[in-house]
């Protein structure tokens, strides 16, 4: 997660600019950068470090331009040196870039050999020069980025600056935030409200997909289309905090739309994207090869994200997992192995069964591992090693970020285990991190396609019990589909493994019941598609998430459809299919006017056993 902003003043920007690059640290400082308009011409200072260092160049060598773009960076591909350092600028552009794209190899490729020469090691480089490369065939600035976007994959914000335009900015995003501020001193654009906060009365939040060409005087809002659309203003608080709502009317969702985001993130601090293989950024600190099984224990959500790694960690480490929840396991006197591994997850850190958990571990030799998302919690505390989740502060009671971080940290680290084994190839390895990195833009597709949800959503408040089926990863995801629902909704659901049906829940289909199934394209499609057709013959209220091959090999008649991508993500899908069930809890709860971000009776922390 990076921080960028751009400013059209009226002055000269750069303090400006370093002062919402400083309200934007935040999101990282391996290096930071700002570029501006002199006489027409690019010119740029960038430096390694922290800000203070950019800071102590440019009262060396002031920037004297009236517009600008700046940077503050947190290294995805590429050492956090001054050379990688944004904007990356050629002729024509310079841009600054907020996550991951993905397609960059390709870009660099094709680019070369048209002459285009590279000089760093990032993906955003590759950005400057497909803009460059559209402008020298003859395209305008405008034409040059719509261009450039329909030929990028994943998810990202961006923001432009062209040579000999001192009255442009163009911004976009895809996946991660960006918005656009106007104030006395000019426009203004940035990744949160934060950054704008000193200078803007009112901000526009881009919405999925959406690209906007800025001026001092207006800014003209364009989606994915090209067609120009109206977005909506909203008063700026000054001061405004930095855990807001957005333009969002729950935490909740503005969570659930951060996910692209924090999960490239959290995906960027375990692998090396530039290489695309894993690297951890700690010491496993035991010997993997002499292990002979995990233990991981948690509650609610965080359990469940257990329960899924467990898929992951059988199949890509050959260890065998058991997994507990805390507030049983806690009290099992379960007999652990010798210089065993024992994984605690918790978003909070501070849930006291699975304290209590870890401090079972504890007394019996284990080596403790915690996937936790407060680093200075309890829990990350008593742990021999931390793994951290880089999700950010989650508000929501109903965990959504803090899910999908988890399971990113869990499969990184199933690979890392893999590969310390000897069970995992180099060649595997790298097509299964290939796979984990389309997962933040196969997010913000299913995130752009929302209002799919809803006619379900309305269908499903309707009623009074909901099953949900799925069959290998997809199974905990069913159970946490069901947890979600009913926490926000207070309808009565359940999970079920989908090959269980048969053994006690089939007798509860009929007409009224929603039969919810996740049913991705893995290697159980086909019997999933089997257990459509059960409930199909049967009369039940089917409800299908997949993909448009399920449907149509289950030709079953549906009461509902959430279609998903064709391949998504391959092992790792239950990343991409957990937000169609967030969606749709969100939704029913919404419709049915239930208190999303606080539901009765629950709490965020439990502190209690
Ligand atoms: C509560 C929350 C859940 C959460 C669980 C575990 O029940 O409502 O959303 O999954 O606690 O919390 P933790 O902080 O340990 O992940």
């Amino acid at each position: 997660m990076c921080g960028i902003v751009g400013i059209l003043g009226r002055e000269p920007v750069a303090p400006s600019l370093i002062e919402a690059l400083r309200r934007l640290e935040y999101r990282g400082y391996d290096s930071a950068g700002v570029a501006t308009l002199e006489d027409g011409r690019l010119t740029r200072q960038r430096a390694s470090g922290k800000l203070r260092n950019l800071e102590e160049k440019l009262a060396g060598a002031p920037l004297k331009g009236t517009i600008g773009i700046g940077h503050t960076r947190w290294a995805t591909h590429g050492r956090p040196n001054e050379i990688n350092a944004h904007p990356h600028a050629n002729e024509n552009v310079a841009v600054v870039h907020n996550g991951i794209i993905e397609n960059f190899r390709e870009l660099r490729e094709e680019l070369t050999k048209k002459g285009h020469v590279f000089v760093t090691q990032t993906d955003s480089e590759a950005v400057a020069h497909l803009v460059a490369d559209f402008m020298r065939e003859g395209a305008t600035p405008q034409t040059a980025v719509a261009s450039t976007l329909t030929r990028l994959k994943g998810a990202f914000a961006l923001v432009f600056l062209f040579d000999g335009q001192d009255d442009l900015l163009i911004g976009a995003r895809r996946g991660s935030p960006l918005a656009v501020g106007f104030g006395d001193g000019g426009a203004y654009l940035g990744s949160d409200a934060l950054a704008l906060a000193p200078f803007a009365r009112e901000i526009t939040y881009l919405e999925e997909d959406d690209w906007v060409v800025l001026t001092r005087e207006k800014a003209t809002f364009h989606n994915a289309a090209g067609n120009i659309v109206e977005r909506p203003k909203r008063p700026l608080q000054a001061g405004s905090l930095m855990v807001d709502k957005g333009h969002f009317r729950h935490y909740m969702a503005k969570e659930m739309h951060e996910q692209p985001e924090v999960v490239g993130r959290t995906l960027a601090h375990y692998l090396d994207l530039a290489s695309g293989t894993v690297r951890l950024p700690f010491e496993l600190g035991f010997d993997a090869k002499a292990l002979s099984r995990v233990t991981i224990s948690a509650c609610g959500t965080a359990f469940y994200a257990g329960l899924l790694a467990r898929y992951w960690l059988e199949r890509f480490a050959r260890l065998s997992v058991d997994i507990d929840i805390a507030s049983e396991f806690r009290y099992r006197e379960s007999p652990l192995p010798e210089k065993g591994l024992m994984i605690v997850v918790s978003q909070s850190g501070e849930t006291a069964d699975t304290l209590a958990a870890l401090r079972y571990a504890r007394l019996q030799g284990q080596h403790i591992l915690s996937i936790v998302n407060v680093e200075t919690s309890t829990i990350a505390r008593e742990s021999d090693t931390v793994a951290h989740t880089l999700a950010g502060p989650e508000i929501g009671v109903a965990s959504t970020k803090a899910f999908t971080c988890q399971l990113a940290v869990f499969a990184c680290l199933a690979l890392a285990l893999g590969k310390a084994r000897g069970v995992l190839s180099e060649k595997q390895e790298r097509a299964l991190v290939a796979e984990l990195i389309a997962t933040p833009g196969l997010m913000a597709e299913v995130l752009k396609d929302e209002a799919r949800v809803e006619p379900v959503a309305r269908d499903v408040a309707r009623a009074t019990s909901v099953l949900y089926l799925g069959r290998g990863p997809s199974y905990p995801l069913a159970l946490e589909g069901a947890l979600k629902l009913k926490e926000l909704s207070y309808i009565h659901a359940e999970g079920y493994a989908a090959g269980e049906l048969k053994h006690g829940p089939i007798a509860l289909i009929d007409f009224a019941m929603p039969v919810i199934v996740l049913a991705p394209h893995d290697a159980s499609l086909e019997k999933t598609v089997s257990n459509l057709q059960e409930v199909a013959a049967r009369g039940g209220h089917l409800i299908l998430v997949g993909p448009q091959s399920a449907k149509t090999a289950a030709a079953v008649e549906l009461a509902g459809f959430i279609e998903m991508p064709e391949t998504a993500a391959g092992p790792f899908a239950a990343l991409v299919y957990a937000l169609p069930a967030q969606l749709l809890a969100y939704h029913v709860a919404v419709f049915m006017g239930k208190d999303v971000d606080q539901p009765r009776n629950l709490a965020k922390s439990v502190t209690v056993e």
